[in-house]
Formats: structure tokens, C-alpha cells, sequence
């Protein structure tokens, strides 16, 4: 940038743009709409109230009939999309994960509602086997507790099958095996959805941020351990929950745009940077280097991170979220998952963020 375009000081003041909210919005380069947000929803069988989740104030495990009223407060609210992550029972989770690919489980039961009452309403849904292995990992385990690529693949075809046959508009891997996405496009193209969206979770990091999900969902190893011991000797004494064998790690760049790539070389239509505030340099630069829209979710940490602040009067909700999603969508993120959506688009809807 050469002064001899810009001119300098004092014949240009750069604040004399910024004096009112008129000239403000005038020049304004990035905006938040309502149809940006994509709303992560918790659903749960036999939940007749809300059950609010402990360290996500505002945030609810729904049965059919709050999931219903959750998808009306959305068109209402101008959201577009939703994505819906299952809450099962102990007794249904098991080392094969078969409530996954089951189609008259809890997701395929519910899409079929809620597709029914709110055709335009998009579902994304999720595939993945972590809310239906007993151990909590999204993969299925070999005798020695390593996650199995393969076998696990073939598990995520069936599930996606059954997520695309209940009617989700997209189906969104957030698994990280290896060569699922292809297989995942072929199995829907061979069985006629060929209509169906692949939203690739192609750069998921193995972060800290997703333990109140973890939680929420009861995936967190420990707490429903009854794999074999040689899986994790964790009954006595619980590890954490550690991904890091499929998951990328926080240091890698390079790598990300290995994953981007092959997953949109396999059939990917869209992809997904997670978590988001942390990775916006993964967001930029994915958006920039490959042209495809690119989406980022602001996941269960991020979103328990700011609850916890705001509860200790640090900052102002509003604005430190409105601030943090537009960020994301500076990055280069086309659409924000994230818990805040309905009460984000509440406050678009009586004012402006930007
Ligand atoms: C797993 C999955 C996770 C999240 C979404 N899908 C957690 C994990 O990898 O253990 C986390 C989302 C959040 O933290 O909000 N398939």
C-alpha cells in the first residue's frame, strides 16, 4: 500500500469515517444475519421439560415436543438450519454402536417429525458413532483400544444412510477417520440420495473446548465405561477423553489443508473448522486457499468460556458475542455453528450486530 494512492495525514483522517453510526455502517465490510447461525440442538428421548446442561446456562436437552417448538422459534427468528446431536440412554449405547445405523432411533424418529411440520427448515445431521459407543469414542475400538479406520467407516455409511433416508438435508462427518468422505458418497449416491449434502468436518482439532459437549451427551470416558479393561483402565480412575489418534493436533497449519483437501478430493460440498475463535487462521486461511465455504463451530467450551465470564460481570454478553461471531465471519467463515444462535438472532432481530 503506497501513500501515493491513500495520501497521508492530515489531508486524510482516517477517523473522519468513523464520526457517526451512519458513516460507520456506510463503510461497514462484514455483517452477522440471521441465516448465518446454524443451531446445534441436544435431543433426547422421553425429555418432557427442558433440562438445562450444567456448565452451558441456556442450553437444554430437548425432547420432541421442546425440539418442535425450538424449530418454530427458528423460522421466526429467521435461523435456517439446525444440527442435531443425540443424547442416548447407557442401555443403548455398545462397543458396536448399533443405535447409530438403527432407523428407528432417536435422529431418524425426530427428523422425520420435524421434516414433516418444517420442510424448509434445513437438518444437518451428525455422523459420528461418539453418542452410541459405551466408550465415547467416535470410532470402533480393536482389542488393544486402538480407534479402527476402516471398520469404523463402514459403520458411518450405514449411519449416513439412515440420517439421509429420515430426511436431513446435509449429513456432516465429524468423526476425522481417514477416507470416510468418499465412502460416504458412495454409499448415499448408490442408494439414490444423491441430492445429499456432505458437510465435511475437515479440520477437527483435538481440543480441550469440547468437554462440556462431551458431558452433555455423556461420551466423556469414565462416566459410562463398560468396554474392556484393556480399552482404558478407566473405571477405577477415569482418564479424560483423549482423540488426539484421529484428531488433529493444535500446532498443525499444513496439515489442516491436507485434510481440507483430500476431503473435498473425496466429494466434500462444504467444510467445517472446529473449534473457532482458537483456529480463525484455520478459517482464513481454508477460505482462501480453496474457495469453498468454509464453516466454523463455536463449540461447547468457547460458548461455556463466555457464560462463565459474563456470570462474573466481566464483559457484556451482547457485545462480546456479537464481537466473536463477527470475527469468525471476518475469517472467512460463511456460516457459525453455534449454541448462541437463537438468542444472537433475537438481538438481530430488535437491533443491529455487527
Ligand atoms: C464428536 C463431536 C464432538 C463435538 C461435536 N461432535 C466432541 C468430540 O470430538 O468429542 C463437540 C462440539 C462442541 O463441543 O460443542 N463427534
Amino acid at each position: 500500500m503506497e501513500n501515493v494512492f491513500y495520501g497521508g495525514f492530515p489531508q486524510v483522517r482516517l477517523r473522519r469515517l468513523r464520526r457517526t453510526a451512519y458513516l460507520r455502517d456506510l463503510v461497514c465490510e462484514h455483517t452477522l444475519r440471521a441465516h448465518d447461525l446454524i443451531w446445534p440442538i441436544f435431543i433426547k428421548d422421553h425429555s418432557s421439560h427442558y433440562h438445562e446442561i450444567t456448565s452451558m446456562p441456556g442450553v437444554y436437552h430437548c425432547g420432541l415436543k421442546e425440539l418442535l417448538n425450538a424449530c418454530e422459534q427458528a423460522c421466526q427468528l429467521g435461523i435456517r438450519a439446525i444440527a442435531l446431536f443425540p443424547v442416548i440412554s447407557p442401555e443403548k449405547k455398545c462397543l458396536m454402536a448399533r443405535e447409530a445405523y438403527y432407523p428407528d432411533s432417536l435422529v431418524p424418529r425426530f427428523v422425520a417429525q420435524i421434516k414433516q411440520r418444517f420442510p424448509d427448515l434445513c437438518v444437518i445431521g451428525d455422523v459420528a458413532l461418539d453418542p452410541y459407543t459405551s466408550h465415547g469414542h467416535d470410532g470402533l475400538l480393536a482389542e488393544n483400544g486402538a480407534v479402527l479406520n476402516d471398520d469404523t467407516v463402514r459403520v458411518l455409511c450405514e449411519q449416513a444412510s439412515v440420517l439421509a433416508g429420515a430426511g436431513v438435508d446435509v449429513v456432516a462427518p465429524s468423526d476425522m477417520m481417514d477416507g470416510r468422505v468418499a465412502a460416504i458418497r458412495q454409499s448415499l449416491d448408490q442408494k439414490g440420495f444423491t441430492h445429499t449434502i456432505i458437510m465435511s468436518y475437515a479440520a477437527k482439532y483435538a481440543s480441550s473446548l469440547y468437554q462440556p459437549f462431551r458431558v452433555a451427551i455423556g461420551s466423556s470416558l469414565g462416566v459410562n465405561s463398560q468396554t474392556k479393561k484393556t480399552h482404558h483402565q478407566a473405571s477405577k480412575n477415569p482418564l479424560p477423553l483423549c482423540k488426539k489418534t484421529y484428531q488433529l493436533s493444535p500446532d498443525r497449519l499444513q496439515e489442516a489443508l491436507r485434510e481440507v483437501a483430500f476431503d473435498l478430493k473425496e466429494g466434500a460440498d462444504l467444510v467445517l473448522i472446529k473449534p473457532a475463535t482458537l483456529y480463525a487462521d484455520i478459517i482464513k486461511t481454508v477460505s482462501q486457499t480453496f474457495h469453498v465455504p468454509t464453516f466454523a463451530y463455536h463449540v461447547s467450551g468457547e460458548y461455556a468460556m463466555i457464560k462463565a465470564g459474563v456470570a462474573r460481570g466481566v464483559f457484556i454478553e451482547r457485545d462480546v458475542v456479537s464481537e466473536i461471531l463477527l470475527s469468525l465471519k471476518r475469517a472467512g467463515a460463511q456460516g457459525i455453528f453455534t449454541y448462541y444462535a437463537p438468542v444472537v438472532a433475537g438481538w438481530l432481530q430488535d437491533g443491529h450486530e455487527r
